[in-house]
Formats: structure tokens, sequence, C-alpha cells
């Protein structure tokens, strides 16, 4: 399967970015149509058997990547860290957690990944640091440069006595106030997300510098870019005022969601921030001859504020819009107007991207259904530009229930029994079900560190190899058909059907068609292509969403193509057909 364009994939990476003689080939367009892939890297291979995965074990698994069409991963924080955000709080910027492994093994992996192609992208966490890092205890103790690294406050006292409060009423994401505290330096400490987690003050000028040092020690050693998190959060109003109530009636006081969070996020300087790495970054590049290295931002929010990531730097400001506008409902129409937002808003000659799940986020299978989730991996990776990709959405792994007991993360911990199932993220950050043998392949540790799904017996990457439709081949199509020049080159169009169908047609002069047909209703429907597509007569189901029951390979008739309740089909012409699958 796949075999000829296996072959002319291979071709075409092999002239990318080598040496020829002794002039070296920079290659500054790589990332502008691959798939990112996510990896949650206590979730993906454990290699010791202690139930938590970690980097040699990304390594030994990096050959999956190679043939699900991947290009490149970015691996969520490997740092020290106490893991009171599972690593999203980092102690030691420029290291690697025992847990995970060392500076050694992320050299391999590297190293590894380069042999195969691959790209290597670090999540940079540069709102926050851990309590526990010793830029935060020299802060605490006003020792220089450390003493202004964080924001700090002093008490807001009611004049002549002494009954004092936060400095203002802002609130955590993982809800209570944002201020903490700290009876040492005698002043409130600002964090935006668990306490644990003191945010970084970026209007002083040492620690902007010390952040960029922490760039340029991780290019060192080979990476391709970072997926920076949490962005709108860098920056802070600097008269720190109090934000308005959103008046929202389903949230309780002293929630995030209470509040409109006007002064503590997407502040204009934090676009500068951004500005300065991509300077950064493209520096490293010219002097290194270095292929481009890539900034992805981690910012949700109105339109307009992501749009503006592209102008300041970004290469691929996450678009979030599939995940915070889609359902599993959605209608043709509100899934092209979700596409034709980003399209119509996204500055000139700038790439698109398409996100569909994250490890913030319940599993794309679980949120659209699992008759959806086909489509909306099809939809993801048709689309120009970028696919990202959360790792075990390629096979549809579903959320797996973790009791209040079992719950380890702090944004579920945070709240109480009644309202955990609502914040929780555990359900979409449990192990990779590689295959039926002991936790699912991911360890040899029947206990790890969150519980395997307990459906990994049939839903696994081996068995979805072993048969002939699943959704791993139709991951592996998608991405397989993003090799050609009518996906790197081919114009959009994005139609409304008759019957709630969406149809998405790239196309190239001198090429058929490649034609995507969503059916979004739950009842089946017969369309007649001819009427607005130039389609040929007759074309081939080249991938279909499993659940449709349409075998790649069918032959349609495009005046009456019949779509099955929740089916999506991916037409193209006969012969790429066979040149792909060498049928
Ligand atoms: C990450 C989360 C994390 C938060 C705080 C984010 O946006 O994706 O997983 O909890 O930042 O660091």
């Amino acid at each position: 399967m796949l075999s000829q364009l296996a072959i002319l994939s291979i071709g075409f990476a092999s002239v990318l970015g080598c040496r020829t003689g002794t002039e070296v080939q920079v290659n500054k367009d790589w990332w502008k149509t691959t798939v990112f892939y996510q990896i949650y890297p206590r979730s993906f291979k454990d290699s010791n058997g202690d139930g938590v995965g970690d980097l040699n074990g990304i390594t030994s698994k990096l050959d999956h990547m190679v043939d699900a069409g991947i290009g490149v991963f970015w691996i969520s924080p490997i740092y020290p860290s106490p893991m009171a955000d599972f690593g999203y709080d980092t102690s030691d910027f420029v290291n690697i957690d025992p847990e995970f492994g060392t500076l050694d093994d992320f050299d391999n992996l590297v190293a590894k990944a380069k042999e195969l192609n691959l790209k290597v992208i670090l999540d940079f966490v540069p709102n926050h640091s851990s309590d526990q890092h010793e830029w935060f205890q020299k802060s605490i103790r006003r020792e220089d440069p450390y003493t202004n690294y964080y924001v700090w406050r002093d008490a807001k006292c009611e004049s002549g006595t002494n009954i004092c409060q936060p400095p203002n009423n802002w609130i955590s994401v993982f809800q209570g106030s944002a201020w903490e505290w700290n009876d040492e330096r005698g002043q409130y400490y600002l964090h935006q997300f668990v306490k644990g987690q003191p945010d970084l003050n970026y209007r002083d000028e040492s620690l902007r510098k010390e952040m960029e040092n922490v760039l340029t020690f991780w290019l060192k050693r080979g990476v391709d870019g970072f997926r920076i998190n949490a962005v709108p959060y860098l920056i802070e109003d600097a008269e720190f005022k109090d934000e308005p109530l959103s008046n929202n009636p389903n949230v309780p006081q002293g929630y995030y969601d209470s509040l409109n969070h006007i002064y503590s996020m997407h502040q204009p300087g934090t676009y500068d921030i951004i500005q300065s790495w991509r300077d950064l970054l493209d520096k490293y590049a010219t002097e290194m001859k270095s292929d481009t290295k890539v900034i992805m931002t981690e910012g949700y929010g109105p339109i307009d504020f992501v749009m503006n990531y592209y102008t300041h730097g970004s290469n691929v400001p996450f678009n979030f819009f599939f995940i915070t506008d889609a359902r599993s409902g959605s209608t043709a129409e509100e899934l092209k107007s979700i596409i034709d937002n980003w399209m119509n808003n996204m500055p000139d000659n700038y790439v698109a991207n398409w996100v569909i799940g994250n490890h913030d986020q319940r599993r794309v299978a679980s949120r659209y259904g699992t008759n959806r989730e086909d489509q909306m991996s099809i939809l993801c990776l048709i689309l120009p530009g970028i696919a990202v990709t959360y790792n075990g959405d390629e096979i549809g792994m579903v959320d797996t229930e973790i009791s209040w007991a079992d719950t380890v993360d702090p944004a579920a911990c945070n709240t109480d029994p009644e309202h955990y199932e609502q914040y929780t993220r555990d359900p979409a950050r449990t192990p990779y079900q590689w295959d039926s043998t002991t936790s699912a392949g991911f360890s040899t540790n029947p206990t790890t560190w969150l519980p395997v799904n307990r459906n990994y017996i049939s839903l696994n990457l081996a068995a979805q190899k072993a048969v002939r439709h699943s959704h791993y081949h139709v991951y592996q199509a998608m991405t397989a058909l993003r090799k050609l020049p009518i996906f790197k080159q081919g114009s959009l169009s994005v139609e409304v059907l008759a019957g709630n169908v969406l149809a998405i047609t790239r196309s190239v002069t001198g090429a058929t068609p490649i034609v995507v047909l969503v059916n979004c209703s739950e009842s089946s429907v017969s369309i007649n292509l001819k009427n607005s597509i130039a389609v040929l007569d007759q074309m081939t189901v080249y991938t279909s969403s499993v659940s449709s029951g349409i075998t790649p390979g069918r032959i349609v008739t495009t005046s009456s193509v019949q779509l099955p309740a929740a089916a999506t089909i991916v037409l193209t012409s006969p012969r790429l057909y066979q040149l792909v699958y060498g049928a």
C-alpha cells in the first residue's frame, strides 16, 4: 500500500536540506505543507518500565512518525519540574527531567530524528517557571539580577489599617486568586496558572536576555523551532487594573470565566516579545546556514488577536477554531464558515494551519463523535498549509474516564468532585495504545501514571495496521496525498451542497481535482457533483471515513454519489489512486 508515492516522497525528501559537495542547501519552506505531530511525552512510550513515558521511548518510536507521514514533531515539556502542571512548571529551562532521561538522551533523539528526516520542536514555556526554580528562590530574597524576574506587587491595604488584600481581583486560569502572598519577600506574586507557576516579568530586561539564552541553548542542540506556550499571558497591563465581571450566569464566582480578562491577556507588548524571538531564530538560522527555525504560538482568542501573531514572527499561530467553534453536530455551513474565517482573515502570503486536538482538550473522537473522527482528520489534512495532530488521534483514541480519586490534572484538582469532569484534561492524556500487550505496549509496567484506556485490546495501532480500512489507514492515505503538487500548489474551493454536505476541492491546472465530500447530516444523501464541480464522470474513492462503510478503491459515478449518514469520502482520479496504491 502507498508504495509508489512513498518512494516518490523519499526521493523528494532526500534532496532537501542535504549537502552537495561543499555546499549546504538551506530549505526555508520545509514547514509550509508538512504535518506537525504533538507528542505528550509522559504518555507516548516508556522505555524503562517506570510507567511514565520518556525520551528513549520517543526515540524507539520515530519510525511510527515516518510511517504515518509526519514531517515534524513537537514535544510537550521535558524539562526538570516538580510536575505540579506536568512539566508546564519548569524548574530548570536548560536541562531534562530525570523522569524523561538526560541531555545525552535528548541529543540522541535529535540525531536519530535527523537521520530519518524528521524535524524536532520543543515546547517553550516562557510565561512562568516553577516556584522551585532557583531564579524564583533568589527573587524572593531580592538577589540581583533576579529581584524583578517575577511579577511582585504590594498588598492593597485600607489606609490606616492592616486590612489587606491581593493587589487586584485577577483570577487564575485554574481558579481562585491569581496572587499568592510570600511572607519572606513581604509581597504578592502573580501566577496566572497554579500557585506553583509564578509569572515571569517581561518588563525586566535581564529576564528577557535570560530567556533568549534559553532559546539559544536548545537551538545549539539542534532543535528546529519552538511551540511557545500560553503566549497571551506573557505581559500584563502596567497598572494592574481590576478586570470587569463577565456576568456569565453559568460560571460561579471565583472561577476564571467569571471575569473578562482585558488586562491580564493579549496585551500589546506580547507581540513585540514574539517578534524579538523571531529575530533571534532568524539570526541563528542565517549564521548557521540552517533551515528555517519555526515558531508556533499557543493563544486562544479572537481572530484578530491570533492573526497578529503572523505579522510578529509566528509561522504557526495555532488555529484553534475547529476546537472552539465546531462540535459533533456542526452543519456544513458552520464548518465552511470556520474555514472561510481563517482563510479570509489570514494576511496575504502566510500559511494556514488546522488543529483539532491537543493535550488540553478532550479527544477528537470523543468531542466530535466516533463517526466523525475521520471527517475531522480528513478536513484538517486536505485544507491548505499545515495540519497539526495530537498523538493518538491518528488511531482515533477516545477519552478515558478518570475517577476523582485518580485525577491528577491541577485544572481539575483545583475544583471539586462535582465539577472536576468539566475541567479535567486527564482523559486525553492517557498512554498511547500501541498494541494489545501489557499496558497497550506503552510500558512493561502494568501500572502507568494515568490508567491505560480499557479499550486498548481492540483499539490500538497494531490492530489498525492489520486491517484494510482503519482510522490509521485513512490518516496515512491523507498524509501521502499531501506530498503531491496538487496539495502543495493547488487552489482551494469550499462549498456547501444541498443536503448539508460540505465539498472541499483542491485543483491545479491540467489535473483532475481532489474532492472531499462531508455529509454533515445524519441521513444518507445523493449528490450530483457534475452540477457544481469539474469532475470526471467516474472517480475513485481514494479514502473514506471508516464508519461510512465505503471501501477505498470503489468507483463512483459523479452524477449520483451516494453518501451514507455522516460519511466522508475523498474522490480522486482512478489514475491517482493507482499511482498511490499500486493497484
Ligand atoms: C498548556 C497547558 C498548561 C498551561 C499552563 C498551556 O496553555 O498547554 O497544558 O497547563 O499552559 O502552563
